[in-house]
């Protein structure tokens, strides 16, 4: 039964009832329509619309229908009705009959459904939230462990630097960091209310909106009923987000395909997130990973989606505002399960520590320390830069690490050589150089990895 047979004289066609009806994927947000009915049950009841036993029958039912769809929502979806809304309503008018057909006063699925996708979005960023902290207590497991590894640190993926495995992983600990407080800063500003502005006008009952709103976990109700109902800045915001955190899991798992591959590797990954090949017996490929990397288009594309869609639309209400909810439920559920799979790929991944030494002792990632050695004789960085080039394409073509040189091959490229040159180029001194705020030394690290284990145990 549609909610507005009166006016027509004519039933749908089938096909474009099909095509208009939202109930195959607006059913998962048949317990947050529920709870902004109750709320809406209890703000027609505070201006005589409704008695007090009205209030207290169409409560109980509306409790009656929660229980009854909270573990199976998917039943909904097979049901005729041409959207959430109207599924409940009439759910609600078998259980009570004709009060049931008074809760709608005042009341239009315009406010309803924006109502209902914020619930649904606080509800969804509540779970996100927990899934980026438990992924950030996998990696900080990991750094924990891995503070005196040795890695090798690029740029342009060639060898640069030495730093530590753990402040590698650090530094995706930052990005998550981001991550968490970009969802926690969109839950506050969609933090108001649209119930009460009706259709487009706000409504015709003198109903106390700011109340209605704290009723609903809201720090207030919005300010103009024509924004209210046509607004759909949370969905982009929250698509933005998690895109931007897809794009941080992609490059994770960028790294970590590299870092695992055969020609590298410097880590393993576990079984238990790794598939083999139908006809190459010797091969495990991190699938887990690559699919991380490949969803990240799909979450970035339901972003574009919803942009276009909102694009030059004009106000208020329009039907386009339904191709909200398909892009935004599908890119969390993605989303959700990466950051799941990262945490579970973190949960037993193996670091090959022998191949991550070797690695960060070739490539000349110590050359950096031997141009400071020079400047700390007093020679200008500009000069020491040029006469470490040389020196390295002498080792390049000796086939010798810069620390294997003896002093007398250090000595043709400049007299101020001497003994102490052998320590600059240990790579532990060249961590331990870098005790700065944010760098890679093991007392920053250290210090880094108490702070967020500080800041995670107070979530
Ligand atoms: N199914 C609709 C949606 O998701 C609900 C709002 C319908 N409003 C209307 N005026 N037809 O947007």
């Amino acid at each position: 039964m549609a909610l507005w047979g009166g006016r027509f004289k004519q039933d749908s066609d089938v096909r474009f009832k099909h095509f208009n009806d939202s109930l195959k994927f607006d059913y998962k947000m048949a317990l947050e329509d529920i709870e902004g009915s109750i709320a809406w049950a209890n703000a027609i009841a505070s201006v005589g619309v409704i008695t007090d036993e009205e209030l207290a029958s169409l409560k109980k039912a509306l409790e009656e229908l929660y229980e009854e769809h909270k573990d199976n929502l998917e039943k909904i979806a097979l049901c005729d009705d041409e959207d959430i809304h109207s599924y409940i309503e009439r759910r609600l008018i078998e259980k009570v009959g004709v009060l049931g057909k008074k809760l709608h006063t005042g009341r239009s699925r315009n406010d309803q459904v924006a109502l209902d996708l914020k619930l649904w979005c606080r509800h969804a960023l509540e779970s996100v939230l927990l899934s980026i902290t438990n992924l950030q207590k996998q990696l900080l497991k990991v750094a924990k462990e891995n503070q005196g590894q040795i890695f090798p640190g690029y740029t342009h993926l060639q060898r640069a630097q030495p730093i530590t495995f753990s402040h590698y992983v650090l530094a995706y600990m930052q990005m998550f960091e981001r991550d968490y407080r970009r969802f926690n800063n969109a839950l506050s500003l969609m933090s108001t209310c649209p119930l009460g502005s009706a259709a487009l006008a706000g409504t015709a009952y003198k109903i106390d909106r700011d109340k209605l709103a704290k009723e609903l976990q809201f720090e207030r109700a919005t300010y103009n009923s024509l924004d209210a109902v046509s607004d759909r800045d949370h969905v982009i915001e929250i698509l933005s987000c998690a895109s931007i955190s897809m794009v941080h899991l992609s490059r994770l798992a960028e790294d970590l395909i590299i870092y695992n591959s055969g020609e590298a590797n410097f880590v393993e990954l576990s079984d238990k997130v790794t598939s083999g090949s139908s006809l190459m017996p010797q091969k495990k490929n991190p699938d887990a990973l690559e699919l991380i990397r490949g969803k990240c288009g799909r979450v970035i594309g339901s972003l574009n989606a919803i942009l276009m869609t909102t694009k030059a639309l004009p106000l208020a209400y329009d039907k386009d505002l339904q191709e909200d909810k398909e892009g935004l439920f599908n890119a969390l559920d993605t989303y959700h399960d990466c950051l799941d799979m990262m945490a579970l790929v973190f949960e037993d991944i193996k670091i090959n520590k022998e191949n991550v030494l070797n690695a960060a002792l070739g490539g000349y990632s110590n050359a950096t320390e031997l141009a400071d050695y020079l400047v700390s004789k007093k020679i200008p960085f500009r000069e020491a830069h040029e006469i470490v080039g040389s020196t390295v394409l002498y080792a390049i073509e000796q086939e010798k690490r810069l620390e294997e040189l003896s002093l007398d091959e250090f000595k043709k490229f400049h007299a101020v050589f001497d003994e102490s040159v052998y320590t600059c180029l240990d790579l532990n001194v060249a961590l331990s150089k870098r005790d700065v705020l944010g760098g890679c030394a093991l007392n920053q690290t250290k210090l880094e990895i108490e702070r967020f284990e500080n800041l995670l145990s107070s979530r």
